[in-house]
């Protein structure tokens, strides 16, 4: 018989009539007469180690009774088929060492609201539910690394600590750099990789970022994590079509790989089938028409919403292109639009089921003169940018980008309601503990 030292819960199925030792945590306990059943969770799955007193040393036994819910432990047994479940497997315990009886652990089987749990982030990271979506957002990362680099993207990191804004200078995090300096946290590496494609030609960072809005919402963070991508000689056009064969690929990608987590999660998966390019195109003065048609005031030249890009989102089954919005309402970098020059060529990508924006993403502007004119009108302090505007007086080419919300994708993935679930530690307005 082998010995496996340290096997994993999620190969057991290949180990059926064979001695492990699994090493994990017991998040369930139960007894009676002489067997005791431990639920066990080593990070790579869920098992039950089946504990018979007559099987096991008196050592082993007097630790199974005396494991409590969360207390770590070391089992060695026989790996066996459950006797009903089909695809279940158990463990016939031999030996069982406590390695650390835990004290009575705070959450419990009853209904928790979310303030307890998120005071408790450090503990309820180990729910099932918690560790079926941090395994998705492990999943998505992966994925979006692997089409990136496929399709010639260079990892360039940018810089976190910065000098200007990048979206809008009202949502800065402000440091002291040294006795006399103020800097910035980024909100977006964009800047930094519009200059690396003269470089490389093709670029993606994938780093946390910061906002200091005083938005509570479902949907924001106050520290994300963005994967901004950027590449020369790409146009409006071809910057869309990259963005959905990118979220295409990612979501296929889930859907092979974690069909135990969604499960978990009991997300229905039937929608995120559907998600194949071409997704849906709108303009913005397209939307506001439907918005005005559904009973909205949204004004012509106004941003959408939250509420509003629920409403769109949830008339189509694929994510949806929200084109060429009112250069007023957007970043100082996005191009014009040569066929109206009141909008720029830029869109939002709305995922579907009321999810709404996780990308946003636009052509650059790449004219030296109306760049600055940009830079002034928005009032950014020109000696900051100079470097930025530099780019466009050494071999400026037309380019494009997009930045993907890291935390949004996985809530949309996942079915869940609000971001805070999607990242280990989320910072929110009014949360920076734990
Ligand atoms: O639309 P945003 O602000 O775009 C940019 O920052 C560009 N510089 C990106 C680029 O072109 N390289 O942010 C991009 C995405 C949004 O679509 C959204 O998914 C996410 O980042 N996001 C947030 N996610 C969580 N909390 C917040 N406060 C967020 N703000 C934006
Ligand atoms: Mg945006």
């Amino acid at each position: 018989m082998r010995i496996y030292m340290d096997t994993l819960i999620s190969k057991f199925k290949d180990l059926v009539g064979q001695t492990v030792t699994v090493k994990g945590w017991a998040y369930n306990v139960r007894s009676s007469g002489s067997i005791a059943f431990l639920q066990l969770r080593d990070g790579s799955g869920f098992t039950q180690a089946v504990v018979a007193k007559p099987n096991v040393d008196e050592a082993s036994w007097n630790a199974a009774v005396d494991t409590t819910i969360e207390s770590s432990v070391i089992v060695t047994g026989t790996v066996s088929k459950h006797p009903k479940q089909e695809g279940v497997y158990e463990l016939q315990a031999t030996q069982v060492v406590l390695v650390q009886k835990a004290e009575e652990y705070p959450i419990g089987k009853k209904e928790h609201g979310p303030e307890f749990l998120l005071d408790n982030r450090h503990l309820w990271l180990r729910a099932p539910s918690q560790w079926a979506v941090q395994r998705v957002r492990d999943r998505i990362i992966h994925a979006i690394y692997d089409w990136m680099r496929d399709h010639d993207f260079l990892k360039i990191d940018s810089p976190i600590f910065t000098p200007n804004a990048c979206e809008g200078t009202t949502e800065l995090f402000e440091v002291n750099y040294f006795e006399d300096r103020k800097a910035y946290l980024t909100q977006s590496g964009q800047l930094y990789l519009e200059a690396a494609i003269a470089s490389v030609g093709r670029c993606f960072d994938f780093g946390p970022v910061f906002r200091a809005e005083k938005s509570k919402t479902r949907r924001h963070l106050t520290e994300f994590w963005m994967m901004d991508a950027e590449a020369a000689f790409v146009e409006h056009e071809e910057n869309l079509k990259i963005q959905e064969q990118l979220i295409e690929f990612v979501v296929k990608r889930v859907l092979e790989d974690c069909q135990e987590e969604l499960k978990i999660l009991e997300r229905n998966v039937e929608p995120l089938k559907k998600v194949q390019a071409p997704f849906e195109r709108l303009t913005h003065a397209e939307a506001i028409k439907i918005l005005r048609d559904k009973g909205s005031d949204i004004g012509d030249m106004d941003d959408l919403g939250a509420d509003d890009e629920t409403t769109l989102t949830q008339m189509y089954e694929k994510p949806i292109f929200i084109e060429k919005y009112p250069a007023e309402v957007k970043a100082f970098y996005m191009k014009r639009d040569p066929a109206d020059p009141t909008r720029v060529l830029n869109a939002d990508l709305l995922a579907p089921e009321g999810y709404g924006e996780v990308i946003g993403g636009s052509q650059r502007e790449d004219d030296y003169e109306v760049l600055l004119a940009r830079v002034r009108e928005h009032k950014l302090p020109e000696k900051e940018f100079q470097w930025y505007l530099d780019l466009r007086k050494y071999g400026s080419v037309p380019h494009s980008g997009f930045g993907v919300g890291l935390e949004r994708l996985v809530a949309w993935i996942c079915g869940l309601h609000h971001v805070r679930e999607t990242i280990p530690f989320p910072r929110l307005m009014n949360r920076l503990e734990p």
